[in-house]
């Protein structure tokens, strides 16, 4: 596996360097990770690629994710197979999470449900959800972090973030991680206004649930909406109202594009002007 990650990790340095994405296949663009399939013994991985970290940071990272782990675990939730990589080539240290490669992506299933069976699993997993998230405990719930077992049970996939507080309340994580990817002169303002409240939805069912519904749209699920929406309805208060999701929808779609075309100048600037690289694999355009 070692020697797998070091390769692939070549690869994305060049295709960083050269913007080709040809030698290596990119699963996922998120907000703090890259996820990559890799294969091993004829066995695919999806590797989970973090942000150049100071080296003192990865121990604490690790901390934070194994104690996620452990805190989901004892909530029920089950968790895909994950395990922590530290890949040194030059420069700082680069941590994969590296994961088997789940073939049952329940976004995947759910596009093939019919209603009765949508209805089933919005009403399993909006219990799982609403039953796992406290102000210490938080999930990011959309639908693309889940998979189904072979005994159709959910698994979680989305351990990268571990949203997990400590016993005063605060961030096991390293905040400072989610705004590695932002512009250097949006940070402190991020930081100080937007990261708490940003932060706090994933503590929050309500919200978790909102976010989980409104990004049905863009998952082109609508079909699943009103099942979740009257699922979610049974166990927030007040309701999650139609419009309250619209325009939900409206403003996530505004923010990602903001952003998306700051981190592209950003890096235009980075490599044009001060004539250095950029870190990150930004994703190319995507149809809202
Ligand atoms: N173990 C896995 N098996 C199959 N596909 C996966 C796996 N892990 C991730 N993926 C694919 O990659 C996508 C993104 O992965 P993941 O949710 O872990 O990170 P993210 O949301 O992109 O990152 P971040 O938390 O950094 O914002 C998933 O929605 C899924 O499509
Ligand atoms: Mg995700």
């Amino acid at each position: 596996m070692k020697q797998t990650l070091i390769d692939l990790e070549q690869r994305v340095d060049d295709a960083l360097v050269t913007d080709d994405r040809s030698g290596i296949d990119v699963l996922g663009y998120g907000e703090i990770s890259t996820v990559l399939g890799a294969t091993v013994d004829g066995r695919s991985y999806a590797c989970k690629r973090l942000p150049p970290f100071p080296p003192g940071a990865i121990d604490r990272y690790r901390a934070a994710c194994t104690a996620y782990l452990v805190a989901l675990g004892e909530r029920g939730i089950r968790t895909a197979t994950s395990t922590i990589e530290i890949v040194e080539t030059h420069g700082d240290p680069v941590i994969y999470c590296v994961q088997p490669i789940e073939d049952r992506l329940l976004a995947e299933h759910l596009r093939g449900a019919d209603p009765d069976e949508a209805a089933a699993i919005a009403r399993r997993l909006v219990s799982v959800i609403a039953n796992a998230i406290d102000s210490r405990l938080g999930l990011d719930a959309q639908i693309s972090n889940w998979a189904l077992d072979t005994d159709d049970g959910f698994v979680y996939i989305d351990v990268t973030t571990p949203l997990i507080r400590d016993e005063a309340g605060d961030e096991m994580l390293d905040t400072d991680l989610f705004l590695a990817s932002l512009p250097a002169f949006l940070r402190p303002g991020v930081r100080r206004f937007l990261l708490p409240e940003i932060l706090g939805h994933y503590y929050d069912a309500r919200a978790a649930l909102l976010d989980l519904i409104g990004n049905l749209k863009k998952e082109r699920l609508d079909n699943a909406i009103p099942a979740f929406l009257e699922e979610a309805n049974h166990v927030v208060d007040p309701p999650i109202t139609g419009k309250e999701i619209s325009r939900y929808y409206r403003s996530d779609a505004v923010m990602w594009e903001i952003l998306q075309r700051l981190r592209r100048t950003d890096r235009w600037w980075q490599r044009t002007i001060r004539r250095r690289g950029y870190p990150f694999l930004l994703p190319g355009k995507v149809d809202r």
